[in-house]
């Protein structure tokens, strides 16, 4: 399917220029990135998701997106509701779907609809009346107890097929209404998983889960067996890693066989769905998931949907997916970042908690991770004043993205991310030390010391050339030190000034041994251009490199500042 998938690209690549018309979003590799191409460029989403009931209606619609507009977006993501699409069996109504495309394109904003169809958050309350009411014909899915759910059953044929049949539609519509391609990917259903247990009960799930484990699964996991997750490693290890058996003899009798059990029932009939779709419009799709967070157990959590631990199981059961992607809600933001960048997924966050660090969270993920994009969720309840966070970061990052999609995937970029706990990281590059620090690791910012919040700081760091580097971002603090070097004294023990701040101590030796040291030369803020190339602002000298000593952007500015190290002796 892949390779059709790329034929069917390339020669869509060859004919769109004879044709006159622009080419699908796609995904492509660059060393190890992948990136979203839309318009034939490479593209960052700078994204924002709706609250979930925030595009049923005209007004709502209108109101919001320009909006979104002035806090900097270039990316909306908006359900798609099964129910207001199909609401009676058979019958579409595309007009909110149209209404949110010609706000989009009023507004700059490019679209990716989540396809709230059989699934949202695990339960089935997007489908229509007509689907919920006749529970014969689409059956739900029910507990260990025999209780009957508010989840339709993945089991069911017909529960697939209607579902598809909408969303085939939807695809439909959008291709022929969206030549300027402002669709530029989508999400099939929201957050799947089983709640209340780890798996489906109805008989034919039952029949299933004492039936032996699908061949394909295993001669997968087989061919895979050193990259697995370590999870399924150590789970499919402790049987002796079987190759044949019921899914308790291959995988243990125990919740999280359960799981996987169940998981792979959603892949294959995800699967279904986006092979749908891509022989309809062939646009980037994705799945996103709930987090297994706080100890909860399978059962617990939505179960069983697209988690780092069960990625093998996913990738397996839906190879036409392009992606897994996290909606990240709890505590360990760059815990689970760094779950769901993997060789074979790239970072794309189609949903975060709304908060004033999501502009450093956006900054840290394209630096750490060469990450699609991020947005944060019931965006339309976020400031657009100039002055908030996220639009200052947005406004930043968007005149980056020529300069990141150029360097993504060479392994030239680091990302930053501070909180009080974790306040500082060091990188090494070349014969580099690179001291980077929370802004208010400063002794002299008074908020450091006197009980504030510390507000998250980050940003990102690229290696442009021997000596050369950009730093941009908020809240953060970067001293340079020769490999080996040691420095006398630290900014600790000095004022902002240089001076010391007390006198009478006499200052730390700490063993000089005669190496280079790394020097600051010139520091600019600057405005990266249209194409890349960079538009000097102001020198930052004096007190804003401490004489010299080190790098820095305070909290609560974002800047872009063209840094130029040199050595001596
Ligand atoms: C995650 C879901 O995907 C969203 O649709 C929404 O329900 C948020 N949780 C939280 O409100």
């Amino acid at each position: 399917m892949k390779k059709l998938n790329l034929f069917l690209t390339l020669l869509f690549l060859v004919l769109s220029p004879i044709w006159g018309q622009k080419e699908l979003p796609y995904l492509t590799k660059q060393g190890n990135a992948t990136q979203l191409m839309v318009d034939g460029k490479p593209f960052l989403v700078l994204g924002g998701e709706l609250g979930n009931s925030s595009a049923s209606s005209f007004e709502d619609i209108e109101r919001i997106f320009p909006k979104l507009q002035r806090m900097g977006l270039n990316t909306v993501l908006v359900p798609a509701y099964w129910d207001l699409v199909e609401p009676t069996e058979g019958n579409y109504d595309f007009t909110l779907i149209d209404k949110v495309i010609s706000q989009a394109q009023e507004n700059q904003l490019k679209v990716v609809f989540l396809w709230f169809g059989a699934w949202k958050n695990s339960m089935s309350c997007y489908t229509p009346l007509w689907f919920k009411k006749d529970y014969k014909k689409y059956p739900r899915a029910y507990t260990k107890e025999e209780k009957p759910l508010e989840i339709a059953s993945s089991f069911s044929e017909n529960v697939f097929q209607a579902d598809n049949r909408a969303f085939s539609q939807l695809m439909k519509h959008i291709a022929s209404v969206d030549k300027q391609h402002t669709v530029i990917m989508v999400q099939i259903e929201n957050e799947i998983g089983m709640l209340e247990d780890a798996r489906d009960y109805s008989k034919e799930a039952n029949k299933l889960f004492n039936a032996p484990v699908s061949e394909k699964l295993l001669s997968y996991l087989t061919k895979n067996k050193k990259t697995l997750h370590p999870q399924m490693q150590e789970k499919w290890g402790k049987q002796g890693y079987k190759l044949k058996g019921t899914w308790q003899e291959v995988f243990g009798d125990d919740l999280y066989t359960d799981e996987i059990f169940m998981a792979w029932s959603y892949a294959q009939y995800v699967e279904k769905m986006a092979q749908s779709a891509r022989s309809i419009h062939n646009i980037p799709l994705f799945v996103n998931a709930a987090m297994n967070s706080r100890g909860r157990k399978p059962g617990e959590y939505p179960s069983a949907g697209p988690l780092a631990h069960l990625i093998d199981v996913w990738n397996c059961g839906a190879p036409s997916i392009d992606f897994l992607a996290p909606d990240l809600y709890d505590k360990g933001f760059v815990n689970w970042v760094a779950q769901y960048k993997l060789p074979n997924n790239p970072l794309f966050i189609p949903e975060i908690r709304l908060s004033d660090a999501n502009g450093v969270q956006a900054f840290y993920v394209f630096g750490e991770h060469d990450a699609i994009g991020l947005c944060p969720f019931s965006i339309e309840d976020g400031s657009d004043s100039p002055d908030a966070p996220l639009v200052k970061g947005y406004a930043k990052l968007k005149e980056l993205i020529p300069v990141i999609t150029k360097y993504q995937g060479k392994g030239v970029m680091n990302g930053l991310y501070f909180d009080e706990e974790n306040k500082e990281r060091i990188l090494a590059r070349d014969d580099l030390k690179i001291i980077c620090r929370h802004y208010f690791t400063l002794p002299w910012d008074p908020r450091a010391r006197d009980g504030s919040a510390w507000p998250d700081g980050g940003g990102l760091i690229l290696h442009l050339n021997k000596d050369e580097y950009l730093i941009a971002g908020s809240g953060i603090v970067i001293e340079f030190e020769k490999t080996g070097e040691n420095k006398a004294v630290n900014a600790k023990e000095l004022g902002e000034d240089g001076f010391v701040s007390m006198g009478g101590k006499s200052q730390q030796q700490t063993g000089w041994q005669g190496t280079s040291r790394a020097g600051i030369g010139p520091v600019d803020e600057i405005k990266v251009k249209e194409d890349g190339t960079f538009s000097y602002v102001c020198r930052l000298n004096g007190d804003q490199t401490h004489q010299g000593r080190h790098i820095r952007i305070p909290v609560g500015e974002f800047s872009i500042l063209h840094v130029k190290l040199y050595e001596y002796k």
